[in-house]
């Protein structure tokens, strides 16, 4: 048996999907803990891909079970639609479970989530998904939330929903902003609450009584440490725990059982939405980066912030998951540049930090220190083995690894299942 965690170690899209689907061959049951589908988690099989935000990444290995955790937050009409997409091309969704104590994203939500953005001064931005993560959140601890469950009393759902919406609506028109249009609405949640009703399980049962019958499970993080609520870029961060502790909140089973963490961590850095990046490549530098690594979010499109290396922020990103083992990815992306840089340590109001500090305020004042490393000018992408990775690129990545306090356990050379190889 084993139980292992992954999660991302930056802010989100190192390529979790990818390294899940990778590691799935061997895992009996996925299981999501947090967010909801702001995350776009990709996965490539043959010449298909897929982008998926809501269903765990092991949904392509038949007889793989994969849970949606009491951790998430989701919009069951994006589900629905999420699980016809992936039907239409032949993959079934039969193994798929969401937890009874998972909460609802509504309409009203997603509308918040704008209507709060557009409230926010230039520079308090966050840049949100606008999928109404937040307000979804905010409901859960504000003891208001609608949960999976509810989806099963269809009468006292629509109740529900339609009490709120007016609640919320109240708030919009004093503002004199857009509302939600109930009458329209309700029949598209009815339609996915039916859908859904089949799948809605107690998945904390099933999780437990998983590993208690010795089943190998994986947790599934979205986005990265970065974005974590309590040790991320507050407030530029998403709504969720998104580090290693969030997996047992997020799903209901003991610590006790966590064997492994995998910290899946892109090669250089990458953020996508506002707030404070400290090795951020700017113009010619910047875009070279994004091109050569396609570096558009998955989910919403918009052009992901490139940027070297961050050692800081990434060994504390470790340290605060315990991870023991690397998967680091995106290796081929830097294959062209014949000279890398790392940031070992950050020098603000003329000082040096060698740990990050909490305040995002300082982060934007930093000027990175770096080291420099010779690129290795050579395709990676064909690369199988570690002994045949270029000897700066093995370098490279030793020092990544040396950096962060981690051992290196998976590396990837490109988008595909074979650009893969364990060490
Ligand atoms: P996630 O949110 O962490 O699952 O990552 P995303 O799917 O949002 O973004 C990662 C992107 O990089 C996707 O387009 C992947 O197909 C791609 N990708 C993953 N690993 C590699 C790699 O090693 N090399 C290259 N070139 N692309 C990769
Ligand atoms: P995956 O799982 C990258 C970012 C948004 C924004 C902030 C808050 O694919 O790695 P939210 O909509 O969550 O309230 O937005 O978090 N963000 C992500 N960035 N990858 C993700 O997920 C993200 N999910 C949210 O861009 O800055
Ligand atoms: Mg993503």
């Amino acid at each position: 048996m084993s139980v292992t965690v992954l999660v991302g170690t930056q802010w989100g899209d190192e390529g979790k999907g990818k390294i899940i689907d990778v590691l799935t061959r061997d895992i009996d049951m996925v299981v999501r803990f947090q967010g909801g589908n702001n995350a776009g988690h990709t996965v490539e099989i043959g010449d298909q891909k897929y982008v998926l935000h809501l269903i765990p990444s092991g949904i392509f290995r038949p007889g793989t079970v994969n849970i949606i955790g009491n951790g998430l937050v989701v919009d069951p009409i994006s589900l629905q639609d999420e699980m016809e997409g992936l039907v239409k091309r032949g993959i079934s969704v039969n193994g798929l479970q969401l937890s009874d104590k998972a909460h609802l994203i509504l309409p009203y939500h997603r509308l918040m989530d704008a209507f709060k953005e557009s409230q926010r001064a230039e520079g308090k931005k966050i840049g949100t998904t606008k999928r109404g993560i937040g307000p979804a959140y905010t409901d859960k601890a504000d003891r208001c939330g609608i949960r999976a469950l509810e989806m099963l009393d269809l009468a006292a759902f629509k109740e529900r929903f339609t009490e709120y919406a007016e609640k919320y609506n109240q708030i919009f028109a004093a503002a004199g902003f857009e509302t939600v249009d109930v009458a329209a609405e309700w029949p598209k949640l009815e339609a996915a609450a039916k859908y859904l009703q089949p799948y809605i399980k107690d998945t904390v049962l099933s999780v437990n009584m998983a590993a208690k019958a010795g089943k190998n499970i994986l947790f599934e993080g979205a986005q990265g440490a970065l974005l974590d609520v309590d040790h991320g870029t507050y407030p530029f961060v998403t709504s969720s725990n998104t580090t290693s502790g969030g997996a047992c909140t997020g799903t209901g089973l003991s610590p006790r059982y966590i064997e492994e963490v995998y910290g899946v961590i892109k090669a250089y850095t990458t953020r996508v939405g506002e707030g404070p990046f400290q090795t951020e490549l700017y113009g010619e530098e910047g875009e070279s980066l994004r091109k050569a690594g396609n570096e558009y979010g998955a989910t919403t499109g918009r052009p992901r912030r490139c940027g070297w290396f961050d050692a800081v922020a990434s060994r504390y990103s470790c340290m605060v998951n315990g991870v023991n083992k690397l998967a680091i990815t995106k290796v081929d992306v830097l294959d062209d540049l014949p000279e890398l840089k790392i940031c070992i340590a950050y020098e603000i109001d003329g000082k040096r930090y060698s740990e990050m500090p909490s305040d995002s305020k300082l982060l934007y004042k930093v000027t990175p220190i770096y080291e420099t490393h010779p690129g290795w000018m050579t395709s990676t992408d064909n690369v199988c083995c570690w002994n045949d990775l270029p000897e700066n690129a093995r370098k490279y990545l030793q020092r990544l690894a040396e950096l962060v306090d981690a051992e290196i356990g998976i590396v990837s050379v490109g988008p595909k299942r074979e650009q893969t190889f364990e060490l």
